[in-house]
């Protein structure tokens, strides 16, 4: 069977905890609201690109515990096959996730990726049927970057589209190779200036932090501006901003970026040009920041298409 979108990444469990302000060490701090549920970057895009109506594989490995039984109901409900995703003896990973409880906008998050972390270059070749025959290949950096680099070579030399999500930066530069195999490349603004240690405060500033990615060999570059929409920066020089789509109140932005690389790769799949694929993205980032926790968050097509008609 065909599938159009194979994500390769992370499962972790959320614990989101709403706070009025970040505890200093040492420090216990008294919380305001507690939330436990699926995460993990690479699964929330998998569950954004499936609800926005791709046909998805996602491709991670789990612990034998309730956190991995966890991941396969979300998979489950959002119409994901896990076939790919095996069980290890390591346990699944979990996030801390701090939300600012006056303004759902700003957030802080600690991960330990845990069992997927362990999937490596070689069981990544033992999934390369997988990989060739999907249309979009996306990833990000809570794998091992050795792991994504292989991904990424298997998809990029079978012609399939590549995105890599570079997200969370690592503490070690990222390589120029791994930038280089991703057909988008979609870092948040903070990503951007840390990998090109450039100011990234103004759409100006993302311009040319979006063209040293693109020298550094990102075929194309979208680089997301939190409200203020995201830059589509092309190879060939031109550049698209695309507006956020403000569909109600904000309450936590955490899995935003999620929203947006899931739904742009489930656009892409589904044959929208990448300005096209990105108001789609950009409509179902802004559902999902309306709605508390990250992969449930993700609103199905026709919350996006109702979004998109009066635009
Ligand atoms: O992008 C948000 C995600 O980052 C959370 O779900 C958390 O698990 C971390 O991986």
């Amino acid at each position: 069977m065909a599938h159009d979108v194979l994500v390769m990444g992370s499962f972790v469990a959320d614990l989101a905890f709403r706070t009025p302000r970040l505890p200093a060490w040492g420090e216990t701090l008294m919380g305001g609201t507690f939330a436990l549920g699926p995460g993990g970057k690479g699964s929330n895009q998998a569950v954004a690109a499936a609800r926005a109506g791709a046909k998805v594989r996602f491709f991670s490995k789990l612990g034998d515990d309730a956190f991995g039984k966890m991941a396969r109901d979300i998979w489950r409900q959002s119409g994901i096959d896990d076939s790919l995703t095996g069980t290890c003896g390591e346990a699944t990973g979990a996030a801390a996730i701090l939300i600012d409880a006056a303004r759902g906008e700003k957030n802080a998050i600690i991960v330990v990726p845990g069992a997927c972390f362990t999937l490596t270059p070689e069981e990544v070749d033992a999934a390369s049927a997988a990989i060739r025959s999907a249309s979009v290949f996306l990833t990000q950096l809570e794998l091992s970057a050795a792991t994504v680099q292989r991904g990424l070579e298997i998809a990029r030399a079978a012609g399939v589209t590549t995105i890599l999500n570079p997200a969370p930066v690592p503490a070690s530069p990222l390589s120029k190779e791994l930038i280089a195999l991703s057909d988008y490349f979609i870092p948040n603004e903070t990503e951007a200036a840390l990998l090109t240690e450039m100011p990234v405060e103004s759409v100006d500033q993302a311009e040319k932090a979006a063209d040293s990615l693109i020298a550094s060999g990102a075929k194309n570059v979208i680089l997301t501006l939190g409200g203020r929409g995201s830059l589509l920066r092309m190879r060939d020089g031109k550049s698209t901003l695309i507006p956020a789509v403000n569909a109600g109140p904000v309450l936590d932005t955490t899995g935003a970026g999620d929203a947006f690389c899931g739904a742009f790769a489930a656009g892409l799949a589904e044959g929208f040009d990448a300005a096209k694929a990105a108001r789609f993205a950009s409509a179902c980032a802004g559902i999902s920041v309306t709605r508390p926790g990250t992969a449930p968050s993700m609103p199905l097509r026709a919350e996006i298409d109702a979004v998109l008609r009066p635009l």
